[in-house]
């Protein structure tokens, strides 16, 4: 069992630096990346020996540490992003799963009722199958990215209907395009909300037509048709703000998974979505481990499925990005120590590449002068500290 010593963790106020390394108690610190120096105490500008690559140039040796097989690193990436060869290069070399950022979503697989339209997803899949990685289909019955005419539909039949084939339709283009290579679902994405009322949040069914047409069942139905339609394929639920054990929506969400494994819903997993910031916050670290405790205690798998850490409330300086690691790595670390745990996922490749720059860092009416930076490589696909986290957490060296 390996030991992670943080050597320094020092914050010293305005303009701080926090310097941390893992070793080993037991053993010699991991064997580097083919090619690449070995693990040692950042210093800044961090990786400086490593000469900044152009966005076409060769991207570092793959690292054996992302493609051990067991446990899986993915990444959000787009059919688009994959035609510019730095992109692809980086994600085929560090990471061993795929999620399509928007290609899989109803609007764009099935934009007109019973016409579905594949190129793009299966531009990603194949791109995975050729690189040897694997793939998490991201999401079938989902409120938001839906084409006009699923908004519309009224009647439980003609949902109910539309639901089914959607489910059957693309589940089985991917069981039989693809063998094995889309290896989950996110079955049902985001199917609770809170309210907030005077005695507090409380957690409610999201209204969505799914919702309104076929009432709560429509969560269990579609995880029967995905289960009759691939048996093979793990079958996850997916959402955000349930990451800790507390608040309603927390609460109501793990009532809602007990409740389906307990009814023989076949529910494979929990997907934590996890778009997070840099401080030990919503959740801690400890409280993200109890919550993913207790659905192992359910017999499910978990997942983070979409983490990334944004940098608005600190800024994209060296605080900021040795933050950003440490909270990568202790909340990745909480769900590697869990059995339940084998695959996480990081919501897109490089800095420029994050949704969340489609918002920007804003405050009430401010827009910030500074960026949320929230993921693992920088605009010129180097590392960045967070990506040392993410690597870290994967090889049992957790912070303190
Ligand atoms: C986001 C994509 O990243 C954006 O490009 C798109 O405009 C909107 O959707 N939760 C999810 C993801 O489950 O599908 C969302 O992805 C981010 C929040």
């Amino acid at each position: 069992m390996k030991r992670c010593l943080v050597d320094r963790w020092m914050i010293v106020a305005l303009g701080s630096l926090a310097l941390m390394a893992c070793a080993s108690e037991d053993e010699a610190p991991p064997a580097p990346p083919n090619g690449e120096e070995p693990l040692q105490l950042l210093t800044y500008p961090y990786h400086r020996d490593e000469p900044k690559a152009s966005a076409t140039a060769s991207i570092p040796a793959e690292s054996p540490f992302f493609r051990d097989g067991e446990r899986h690193v993915g990444v959000a990436v787009s059919a688009d992003r994959l035609e510019e060869p730095g992109y692809a290069q980086t994600v085929a070399a560090q990471f061993n799963q795929v999620i399509a950022e928007n290609e899989m979503k109803w609007e764009a697989i099935e934009p007109e009722p019973g016409v579905f339209d594949f190129t793009r997803a299966d531009a990603i899949v194949s791109f995975a199958r050729d690189n040897g990685m694997q793939v998490r289909g991201h999401t079938l019955v989902w409120h938001s990215q839906l084409p006009a005419w699923v908004e519309a539909l009224t009647g439980a039949d003609a949902v109910r209907e539309a639901m089914t084939r959607h489910i059957q339709t693309v589940v089985a283009h991917y069981r039989d395009t693809f063998p094995g290579i889309v290896v989950a679902w996110d079955v049902v994405n985001e199917a609770l909300n809170v309210m907030q009322g005077q005695m507090g949040g409380m957690v409610v069914y999201r209204d969505s037509v799914f919702y309104r047409e076929l009432g709560e069942g429509f969560i269990a139905e579609a995880f029967q048709i995905a289960r009759a339609t691939d048996p093979d394929a793990l079958l996850f639920y997916n959402d955000f703000g349930v990451e800790g054990t507390l608040g309603a929506k927390s609460t109501g969400t793990y009532d809602m998974l007990s409740a389906l494994v307990a009814a023989g819903v076949p529910v494979d997993g929990m997907g934590f979505q996890m778009h997070t910031g840099p401080l030990d916050q919503g959740p801690n670290a400890d409280d993200f481990a109890a919550n993913v405790a207790r659905y192992e205690a359910l017999g499910l798998q978990v997942e983070v499925t979409e983490m990334d850490v944004t940098l608005c409330a600190v800024g994209g300086n060296v605080l900021g990005f040795e933050l950003q690691r440490y909270r990568f790595n202790r909340i990745l670390g909480a769900c590697f120590a869990s059995p339940a745990c084998r695959s996480i996922s990081l919501w897109g490749l490089a800095d420029p590449n994050s949704w969340l720059n489609d918002t920007g860092c804003v405050q009430g009416m401010l827009v910030l002068d500074t960026e949320p930076a929230p993921l693992a490589f920088d605009a010129a696909y180097q590392r960045k500290p967070a990506w040392w986290g993410v690597y870290d957490a994967l090889n049992g060296c957790t912070y303190q």
